[in-house]
């Protein structure tokens, strides 16, 4: 499946601020296959940043949005997840169009892999990062 185009949602953006962000529709199973693929098992996904990345995207390439927080590569993925965070996995995305976008850093977006604004909140704001070499 092909995600809307990363610079489609950066002109709703910048026409409606994040509110428009919130109130975008994304088509069925877009916006949270990577949080809803996790096992039964107890993973959850780390705050790797308290803000996004900004990241130019080349349009018809595959990116691997980090989901877990764990990655050493962020926003993207290092395969962490495998060790760290069994169950979690990274979203794959291909854009349409090269677009300088935010990558969510803090994992809690529903609208992965773009950020939406949830980093603002205190459970974003008001926890720990995991430690860094
Ligand atoms: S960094 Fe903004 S919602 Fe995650």
């Amino acid at each position: 499946m092909r995600l809307p185009s990363a610079a489609a949602l950066v002109m709703l953006v910048r026409a409606e601020g994040w509110g428009g962000l919130r109130r975008f529709q994304a088509p069925p199973g877009w916006v949270r296959v990577p949080l809803m693929r996790r096992s039964s098992g107890s993973a959850q996904p780390v705050v790797a940043a308290k803000e996004p990345f900004a990241v130019e995207l080349q349009a018809g390439r595959t990116y691997a949005w980090c989901s877990c927080g764990h990655s050493k590569r962020q926003p993207f993925c290092d395969g962490a997840h495998k060790t760290a965070a069994p169950g979690l996995a990274p979203l794959r995305f291909t854009p349409e169009e090269d677009a300088r976008v935010w990558l969510c850093g803090c994992k809690r977006t529903r609208t992965p892999p773009y950020c939406d604004g949830t980093h603002k909140g205190e459970a974003v704001q008001g926890a720990p990062l995991p430690p860094r070499l």
